[in-house]
């Protein structure tokens, strides 16, 4: 797959950001087009380095705004879409689900309809960057491969489910081209902390408690985020048309184990003593809905296009640690504004 004028939805976020950092700098030939609506989790400081280049160009706008996009894509004609922006955390979807349809929905299907209208998409191809959430959990033993069915729990993963079914009728039905993958969760520079590990990151720091749901005991597949984007990069290139790939780290942890390493990883670069910062886990109310466990099969993408993660746990989670270590002013702007009230309705009890 070689097109040249690529638009990348959400490249202000934290995953997004990578991706336009990786494309950006891997192929200077390809234009690369960032769509975002710099909502709470949009950040351009997340692009500082990428904004020189000038085969990047930022454009504000948001999916859900049907006739924004249907103007942007007839005057751009980009050859290949890579969606990412997307309303992103279970919690808020709790609170909030109608933004998640809206957003994660209808903002898919107003890509999907203008690139259909206005991009030779024979030529292209439709990119939807999804989940591994959308199949739901999985007991103590099985990993997801790319048969395991659909069956969300959340208002996130049904909205990710939903728009991963539109790609492919898009497909099936008006012969877009498209590929989808699903990756398990995410860790490195840029997340923001309304998820775990920048959340605990910034509570060590700060010497504020660490919020476990639950008794801690759920599971989830950790890859760093620069391994990702090399992922998404891989099936950009090389993945077929119509197919999925699940994207994993083989790198399961229980949470209460992961807090803890990290917990013993900042007490040793904040020159604490051992132990310290476990004092402050708290065992909080539990999501409702809470997946058990997620795991990724990822033999598919490893087998058939070459790609497998090449940072450890251990190196990324230092690499992450060290990083929000060095960028507290970047931590400091982004827990500025909305984050406080978000924060205080959502661990009010805590
Ligand atoms: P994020 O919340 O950090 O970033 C989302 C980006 O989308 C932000 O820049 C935001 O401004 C933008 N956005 C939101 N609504 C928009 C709208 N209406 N119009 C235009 N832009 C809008 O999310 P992330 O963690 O970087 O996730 C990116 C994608 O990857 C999402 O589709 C998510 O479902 C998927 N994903 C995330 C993970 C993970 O662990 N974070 C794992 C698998 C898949
Ligand atoms: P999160 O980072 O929100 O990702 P996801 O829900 O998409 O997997 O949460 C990761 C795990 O950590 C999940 O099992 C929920 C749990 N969690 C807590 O125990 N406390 C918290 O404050 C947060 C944000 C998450």
């Amino acid at each position: 797959m070689n097109s040249k004028k690529i638009l990348i939805t959400g490249g202000a976020g934290f995953i997004g950001s990578h991706v336009v950092r990786l494309l950006v700098t891997s192929y200077p030939d390809y234009e690369i087009y960032n769509i975002d609506a710099l909502t709470y989790a949009g950040n351009l400081e997340n692009l500082i380095d990428v904004e020189p280049h000038s085969n990047y160009h930022f454009l504000k706008a948001d999916i859900t705004d049907g006739t924004a996009i249907d103007q942007l894509f007839q005057r751009y004609k980009f050859d290949s879409v890579i969606h990412l922006a997307a309303e992103s955390h279970v919690d808020r979807s709790i609170i909030d689900p109608l933004s998640f349809a809206k957003t994660n929905v209808l903002g898919t299907l107003n890509l999907l309809e203008s690139f259909k209208k206005h991009s030779e998409v024979k030529k292209g191809l439709f990119y939807h960057i999804s989940t591994d959430e959308v199949y739901g959990s999985l007991g103590a033993t099985g990993l997801f491969t790319e048969h395991t069915s659909y069956d969300p729990n959340s208002p996130y993963s049904a909205s990710k489910a939903s728009s991963d079914h539109f790609v492919r009728a898009y497909g099936a039905t008006y012969g877009l081209p498209f590929v989808i993958s699903n990756c398990s969760n995410n860790y490195g520079s840029f997340q923001f902390p309304e998820k775990l590990i920048p959340l605990c990151i910034n509570n060590i720091i700060n010497s504020k408690s660490l919020p476990v749901y639950g008794d801690g005991n759920y599971t989830r597949d950790w890859l760093y985020v620069e391994d990702h984007a090399t992922a998404i990069a891989t099936v950009f290139h090389k993945g077929k048309n119509g197919e999925t790939y699940n994207i994993g780290g083989h790198n399961e942890w229980k949470n209460i184990d992961l807090i803890k390493l990290l917990c013993s990883k900042m007490d040793a670069r904040l020159g604490r003593a051992a132990g310290e910062s476990e004092k402050l886990i708290t065992f909080v109310k539990d999501r409702p809905g809470h997946d058990v466990r997620y795991a990724i099969d990822a033999s598919k993408i490893e087998r058939e296009l070459g790609w497998k993660p090449s940072v450890t746990f251990e190196e990324g989670l230092s690499k992450t640690v060290d990083w929000y270590l060095k960028n507290q002013d970047w931590m400091e702007k982004v827990i500025s504004g909305e984050y406080q009230h978000y924060y205080k309705e959502q661990y009010s009890s805590d």
